[in-house]
């Protein structure tokens, strides 16, 4: 059964499968390729993207359950966190190989949403449960106390 949902400020019809993880819907659906599978069960943090403004898993996260949510993913994330979030990407030069850094992105734009002045535990509280198997950990803590400063 078709299902609407609101990505990035517009409503996208989608005929997936019932229960279909919302990943697979913006990725094979929909051609929305910046969210990441990494390890689709939870605990890499490679698929996050927002529901309702909170960091969400999209790869456990059934897209049928999202009727009338607002989903925002990295390609149309907007707003002054998040242009400050990725400014602050570029000025630490974040990436490595760059696979997880979409979903660390949202969950850092999530943080400073809720929290515009996060110490080092808030941080580290924050993002815990994104992996980068490049270990870019100690980047993405100064990029983050960048955007910070800067907002
Ligand atoms: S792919 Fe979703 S948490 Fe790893
Ligand atoms: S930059 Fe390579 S996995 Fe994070």
């Amino acid at each position: 059964m078709a299902v609407t949902l609101n990505i990035n400020g517009e409503n996208r019809e989608v005929d997936a499968a019932p229960g279909t993880p919302l990943l697979w819907v913006l990725r094979d659906h929909l051609g929305m390729t910046g969210t990441k599978f990494g390890c689709g069960v939870a605990q890499c943090g490679a698929c996050t993207v927002h529901v309702d403004g909170a960091p969400t898993r999209a790869c456990v996260t059934p897209h049928d359950g999202l009727d009338g949510a607002v989903i925002s993913t990295i390609e149309g994330k907007d707003g002054r966190v998040a242009d400050a979030v990725r400014a602050a990407w570029v000025d630490v030069q974040v990436p490595q190989c760059g696979y997880c850094q979409s979903g660390q992105i949202m969950a850092a734009i999530a943080l400073l949403e809720g929290n515009p002045n996060p110490t080092d535990d808030d941080i580290d509280a924050a993002m815990t449960g994104n992996i980068c198997r490049c270990a870019t950990y100690v980047r993405i803590r100064a990029a983050i106390k960048d955007a910070a400063r800067s907002l």
